[in-house]
């Protein structure tokens, strides 16, 4: 998960989101439904869900919503702009019955005299969690910033953040980097980087990503339906 706000602005913003987050609690409330935390599970098949790369400003609010939800760290809607207007390809949202269930956000670019992937933010809502959605999410923007030749890919995430580690764990990132109180929360994070093979020492390149696809999808059983 990215940090890149000034304190300031990043603390009005928690403000604002603590007082709509009270507002749903008790609207929730009222209506009778369950808290976020106790949502029902829903029943679905894996080829339910649809995949789609990031197509314009209609999925704008859906990835925007959910990361507000979910992700600690408030984001102005420049910095979506930002990830979704010049790497629109690396973007993915997921959908079960026409409803936004989860959604990936990255880009890539030369960094340090290495041209590296980077994901930004990363969601899936609690009723689906568990079933393979975000290592299908991830995989995709993984698998675009291998055939745009990326050697590297790297993130942040919470060291307390076990659900988001061990996803990444499994999807072969090792964890490069301590980064005190980088959270706004005050909370630790771990840099966590994925390293691609080296296209002059592995001539089989162009084939990895096919193999990185197929290995994840046994992995997850399942393959999902694919529309983009
Ligand atoms: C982290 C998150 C995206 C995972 O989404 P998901 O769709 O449930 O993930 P998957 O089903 O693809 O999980 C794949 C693997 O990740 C690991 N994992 C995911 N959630 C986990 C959890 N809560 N506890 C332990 N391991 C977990 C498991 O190894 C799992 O493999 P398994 O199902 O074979 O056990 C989701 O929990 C979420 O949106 N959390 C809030 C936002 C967040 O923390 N984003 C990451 C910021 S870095």
């Amino acid at each position: 998960m990215l940090a890149i706000e000034s304190k300031e602005s990043r603390r009005r913003r928690r403000r604002r989101r603590r007082r709509k987050k009270k507002k749903k609690r008790e609207e929730s409330m009222e209506s009778g439904k369950k808290e976020d935390g106790e949502m029902e599970k829903v029943e679905f098949d894996a080829s339910e869900i649809e995949y789609v790369s990031y197509g314009g400003e209609h999925h704008l609010p859906l990835v925007m919503n959910l990361v507000d939800q979910e992700l600690s760290e408030p984001y102005s809607i420049f910095t979506y702009r930002y990830f979704v207007y010049l790497w629109p390809q690396l973007s993915f949202l997921a959908f079960h019955k026409g409803k936004c269930v989860g959604t990936v956000v990255c880009k890539m670019g030369e960094h340090r005299n290495t041209f590296r992937g980077y994901i930004a933010m990363l969601v899936v809502i609690k009723p689906y969690r568990g079933r393979g959605i975000a290592t299908e999410l991830v995989t995709r923007s993984i698998k675009v910033m291998m055939e745009s030749g990326c050697e590297e890919v790297t993130l942040e995430a919470e060291v307390t953040n076990k659900g988001a580690l061990a996803l990444y764990g499994r999807l072969g990132f090792i964890r490069a980097k301590r980064l005190f109180h980088y959270y706004l929360n005050g909370v630790d994070a771990f840099r966590l980087k994925l390293l691609f093979p080296r296209p002059e020492l592995h001539p089989s390149l162009p084939m990895m990503a096919d193999k990185y696809e197929s290995h994840m999808r046994s992995y997850h059983g399942n393959a999902p339906s694919i529309v983009e």
